[in-house]
């Protein structure tokens, strides 16, 4: 992380490129927002898959997803698409989000247009969206509840108190921003967890590990997605 990228004025809009015209690339951090092998099939393995809610949710009746990294809504949106499915009548849905280069919403809207089944809650996305400083506050329907803090994580997480019952860690590959990815932050993210919950990550950084380890998480290593060998999930006992 450059002093450029950590001056950066929380609010400021990302600038996109676009790899084969339809996958988000970041060239502030040389990643992709999601896998060129699916974004949406992606979601699922890792971060739906990887936090075992498909066998969790009929069994709850509130469940709160904290994230890091909101990008283009793709994991939200899977999340709710998921979660009407899955989740019982009336339960509730709350999905909290950090996000310090907020995307323009017609970029939203281009990211997400690739697949249909998200069509119309992407066009509901893109017009509550409003890229500025603080806080976006949404009631998607009776059921969900999105919030986005907007600014670093780094700073904004330990302000919120909230407990999540699952976690998805989406910064970006570590090696390009070590920011997201810091031993305080992962200790943070334990901290708003509520025991029992979980957290899943498409990376199986070792510096990572050991610090999930080290803030309180079991971790376990399971196959990655679209070839990868490994990710990461874990759970917070007490
Ligand atoms: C891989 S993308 C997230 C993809 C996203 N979950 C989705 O569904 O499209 C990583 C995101 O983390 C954001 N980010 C990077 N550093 C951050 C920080 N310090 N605080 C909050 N967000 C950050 C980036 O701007 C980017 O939108």
């Amino acid at each position: 992380m450059t002093d450029d990228k950590r001056q950066s004025a929380p609010g400021e809009s990302a600038s996109l490129d676009w790899i084969d015209a339809s996958i988000p690339y970041s060239p502030r951090f040389g990643d992709t927002y999601y896998s060129k092998a699916g974004g949406l099939a992606e979601t699922d393995h890792v971060f739906i898959a990887g936090n075992s809610l498909p066998a969790r949710w009929p069994a709850m009746r509130e469940c709160t997803i904290g994230e890091l990294g909101f990008g283009t809504g793709l994991n939200f949106l899977v999340t709710v698409y998921r979660w009407r499915e899955i989740a019982p009548p009336g339960a509730k849905l709350h999905f909290v989000s950090f996000e310090l280069y907020p995307l323009a919403p017609a970029e939203m809207t281009k990211a997400l247009s690739r697949w249909p089944e998200l069509n119309t809650l992407a066009q509901q996305l893109a017009e509550a969206w409003r890229p500025e400083p603080e806080t976006l506050n949404v009631a998607f329907d009776a059921n969900v509840e999105l919030t986005v803090f907007l600014g670093d994580a780094n700073a904004l997480l330990p302000r919120h108190e909230f407990e999540a019952d699952a976690w998805y860690l989406d910064g970006f590959a570590p090696s390009r921003n070590p920011q997201l990815w810091s031993a305080r932050i992962l200790s943070s993210i334990f901290a708003h967890t509520k025991p029992g919950g979980t957290f899943a990550t498409y990376t199986a950084a070792g510096q990572v590990r050991r610090d999930l380890q080290a803030a309180g998480f079991s971790v376990e290593r399971r196959p990655g997605f679209a070839g990868k060998r490994e990710m990461l999930t874990g759970r917070r006992s007490a």
